[in-house]
């Protein structure tokens, strides 16, 4: 039978502290840095949770709501939040962790497409995953129209042969 996996098995936690030679001009982080370090987040929960050699495939969304100051404490949280065939969806959650006023604030949230490949740069079909909390249930659903949009987007999908954004548009 194969493999189902729940997105706690593919839980990435990434802790940092902010160097001077991270930050912008207004001395708070660069986001370009914060980019690369979603992606390295990203891509470890891809690997854990197909247990394979992943590739980025599209970065579907990344919001910055909230500045992350240089000595900030920035803690990414990655996982699985839906699996297709050979490709996964993977949500990371960042957060600006204040031990010293005892506050976490959620900065930014980003959505990554993955693909599991083998040697030749071939896609491999990879396990499904089991969404468990509501909020990985709430993702779960939602990643199937944002992946509509993502191939729309890179052309790899025409807008009349998309389901679930046709229902969301046109009904
Ligand atoms: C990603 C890659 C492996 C896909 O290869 P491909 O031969 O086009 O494979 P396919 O068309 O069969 O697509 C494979 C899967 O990726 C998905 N996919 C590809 N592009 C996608 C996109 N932009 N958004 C969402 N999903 C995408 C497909 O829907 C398919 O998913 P499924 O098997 O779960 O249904 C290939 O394009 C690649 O190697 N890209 C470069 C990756 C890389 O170097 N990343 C690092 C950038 S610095």
């Amino acid at each position: 039978m194969a493999k189902i996996k729940t997105a706690s098995d593919s839980l990435t936690i990434m802790t940092n502290i902010v160097l001077p030679n991270e930050t912008n001009s207004l001395r708070n982080l660069f986001g370009g840095e914060l980019l690369a370090k979603m992606d390295r987040c990203a891509s470890i929960s891809a690997a854990r949770h197909c247990e394979r050699r992943v590739v980025t495939a599209s970065v579907n969304h990344v919001s910055f709501n909230h500045p992350i100051p240089e000595g900030g404490i920035v803690v990414l949280e990655s996982k699985v939040s839906r699996a297709f065939s050979t490709s996964m969806e993977i949500y990371v959650d960042v957060w600006l962790d204040d031990p010293i006023a005892g506050k976490k604030i959620h900065t930014n949230e980003g959505i990554y497409t993955f693909v599991a490949v083998d040697e030749f740069n071939k896609p491999v079909p990879i396990p499904q995953m089991e969404p468990e909390s509501d909020l990985e249930i709430e993702r779960f659903k939602a990643a199937f129209r944002r992946r509509e949009l993502s191939l729309i987007l890179s052309g790899r999908m025409k807008p009349q042969e998309s389901v679930e954004l046709k229902k969301l548009f046109c009904q």
